[in-house]
């Protein structure tokens, strides 16, 4: 059912444990409080908002980022566009000078962004610029999105009470990247910067209060205070469980959609089934977070 706000806007929850899309809104306009007030609360509350048929600046992009709270910048700063730093190209195309315009393999295994830092991101702000298309011209290069919110509520009353309390070691050096990432190696300097971390295996939303799981193979090394190969077992059971096809809204993008979503309450992954010549631009810009409890 959508809820009509303003006349003209719109709230409609997609057909999926996430995500809300919303229509009646120009990105590219400055908005007012009132409709801002609305879409930052259907962010908390959807965990995932769409925006279809933008059509935004730099500036407007990070404008609207900026309203929803200060914006990072991304640690591998060679894929940064020029003069705006906020905003991290991914993409598979190729400069005149061989290196990849964007980052080419963001995102292709299961994570939640900058879980490695004290305080991970909120959510990035993804606006696709070009979209691959299959030889039928079907756009692929999906992104899928996981509930950690719906997986967490499902879990037994035992489990949740097992996990009530509980740290699990976040390490930014363990991410997995695809068999042929063309990434180089993490340098010193960078490590340095992401060091180890523990952060609660179920976490509070910070404006809704719901729980969700943060804990995931690929991002955790073990469970504090548990024997490594419990621990192990559990990151790895977890994991299995919040990536069941029952939690996950899978977005087949087109150009001009914008995507938002909320690491306190979501995993993501994009799909890699496209190369060159088929060409994939999105822009991401990154908001703060707060520490996880
Ligand atoms: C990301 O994880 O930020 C990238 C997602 C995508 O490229 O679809």
């Amino acid at each position: 059912m959508s809820q009509l706000l303003e006349n003209t806007i719109t709230i409609t929850p997609l057909d999926a444990p996430i995500g809300a899309e919303i229509t009646g809104v120009d990105l590219s306009q400055e908005q007012s409080p009132a409709v801002m007030k609305m879409i930052d609360d259907a962010y908390n509350k959807y965990n995932l908002l769409l925006f279809r048929k933008q059509q935004l600046t730099p500036q407007q992009h990070i404008r609207f980022g900026a309203s929803l709270g200060p914006l990072e910048i991304h640690v591998l700063k060679r894929y940064l566009l020029k003069d705006y730093p906020e905003i991290l190209l991914i993409s598979n195309i190729l400069r005149e000078d061989g290196d990849f315009l964007g980052l080419p393999d963001a995102g292709q295994t299961w994570h939640t962004d900058t879980s490695y830092r004290q305080k991970p991101s909120r959510g990035s702000i993804l606006y696709a610029h070009e979209i691959p298309r299959d030889e039928n011209h079907k756009a692929i290069g999906d992104t899928l999105f996981a509930s950690t919110a719906a997986a967490y509520d499902d879990l037994s009353p035992e489990l949740k009470e097992r996990l009530h309390g509980k740290k699990a070691i976040h390490r930014y050096s363990l991410r997995k990247r695809p068999s042929d990432s063309k990434r180089e190696k993490l340098t010193k300097a960078q490590l340095d910067e992401t060091p180890d971390i523990a952060h609660p295996v179920v976490r509070t939303h910070p404006h809704t209060g719901r729980k969700a799981l943060y804990v995931f193979e690929g991002e955790c090394i073990g469970i504090e205070g548990m024997p490594e190969e419990e621990g192990a077992q559990i990151i790895s059971d977890l994991t299995q469980h919040i990536i069941s096809p029952k939690y996950i809204y899978r977005h087949n993008w087109s150009e001009g959609d914008v995507i938002m979503w909320d690491n306190a309450a979501s995993l993501h992954l994009a799909i890699c089934d496209y190369k060159l010549p088929q060409r994939r631009l999105l822009h991401r810009v990154t908001i703060e977070g707060g520490v996880p409890f």
